[in-house]
C-alpha cells in the first residue's frame, strides 16, 4: 500500500500543491504510474527523487496537471459563445473583464482574444489567463505553437494572427498583448471580483464533488450580475440556481 497520507502532506509543504481536492482514484492511479517509471518503490523515495532531481520534478508535475487543450475547444459550444459576446455581452456591458482560468498553453485565452479582436469588442483590461503550472505558463506567454495545436484556428485567423517559420506558428503580438498569464491555483488561491466572464473548462473534471461546488459557488461570487460562467463540454452544472447561476445555453450560464 502506497503512503498516499504522507504525500499529500509532503506535496502541500515542499511543492505547495495541495493534492487533496482531486479525485483520489484517478490521482493516485496517475501518481502510481510515474512514480514507478522513476524506478522508485514507495511514495517516500519518490519524494526524495522529487526533490533532488529537477526532471523528475518536472515530469510530476506535467503528469499531474494534464495540459490537453485547443483553439476554439468543440468548435460548436465556442462558436455559441462567440455569438453570445457579440450579441449579448458588448451590448450589455461595453468593455469585458475577462478570467480564462486553468489555462494551460493559453489557447483558450488567445481564442477569445481573437474573437474580441474580430468583433472590435473592447477589453475593461488585459483578459487574465492562470493555471495552476508554471511550465506551461511560460508556454503560454511565448505564443509559438506547433501546426498540431493550431488544427482548429480557422484559415483566416491564422493568416491574421500567424507567421510560420518551419514547424513553428508564431501568435501575434497584436494578440498576445490583450492577455497577462498569472500562476493561480484554484484550489486555495483567492479570486478576484468583477468579472464579465469566467471560462474555467476541462478541469473541474479532476476535482472531488464538493471541491467543485466550492469552486461554482466562488466563480459565481467572482461574476458581475449578467455575466456568463463557460464551462467544458463535460462538465454540466447541475441545479446552477444553487450558486445564483441559471443555464443560458449548453455549457454556458448566466449570473442572477
Ligand atoms: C485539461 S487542461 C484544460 C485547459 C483548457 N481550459 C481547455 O479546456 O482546453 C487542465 C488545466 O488545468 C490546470 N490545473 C490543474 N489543477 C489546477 C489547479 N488546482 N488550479 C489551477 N489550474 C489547475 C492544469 O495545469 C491544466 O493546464
Amino acid at each position: 500500500m502506497l503512503n498516499f497520507d504522507f504525500f499529500y502532506a509532503w506535496t502541500k509543504e515542499h511543492l505547495n500543491i495541495n493534492l487533496e481536492g482531486y479525485k483520489e482514484k484517478q490521482l493516485q492511479r496517475r501518481i502510481g504510474t510515474i512514480m514507478k517509471n522513476t524506478g522508485a518503490a514507495t511514495l517516500e523515495e519518490y519524494a526524495v527523487k522529487i526533490q533532488s532531481d529537477p526532471i523528475v520534478k518536472k515530469n510530476f508535475l506535467n503528469y499531474i496537471t494534464i495540459n490537453v487543450t485547443d483553439f476554439f475547444r468543440n468548435k460548436e459550444v465556442f462558436d455559441e459563445f462567440e455569438e453570445l459576446m457579440v450579441s449579448y455581452l458588448e451590448p450589455k456591458f461595453g468593455a469585458l473583464k475577462i478570467w480564462s482560468a486553468a489555462c494551460s498553453t493559453g489557447a483558450e485565452a488567445y481564442s477569445l482574444a481573437m474573437i474580441m479582436t474580430n468583433h472590435n469588442i473592447k477589453h475593461a483590461e488585459k483578459i487574465t489567463a492562470t493555471d495552476i503550472d508554471e511550465t506551461i505558463l511560460a508556454k503560454a506567454k511565448k505564443g509559438i505553437y506547433s501546426s498540431v495545436e493550431i488544427k482548429n484556428v480557422d484559415e483566416k485567423n491564422r493568416q491574421n494572427y500567424f507567421t510560420q517559420e518551419d514547424n513553428a506558428f508564431y501568435l501575434s503580438e497584436q494578440i498576445k498583448k490583450k492577455v497577462a498569464f498569472k500562476k493561480h491555483d484554484l484550489i486555495g488561491d483567492r479570486f478576484g471580483t468583477g468579472y464579465n466572464v469566467i471560462v474555467c473548462r476541462n478541469v473541474t473534471i479532476y476535482f472531488k464533488n464538493e471541491v467543485k461546488e466550492e469552486l461554482y459557488q466562488k466563480f459565481s461570487d467572482a461574476l458581475v450580475p449578467g455575466g456568463l460562467f463557460f464551462t467544458g463540454a463535460t462538465e454540466t452544472i447541475y441545479s446552477p440556481e444553487k450558486y445564483g447561476l441559471i443555464k443560458r445555453a449548453s455549457f454556458i450560464y448566466e449570473k442572477i
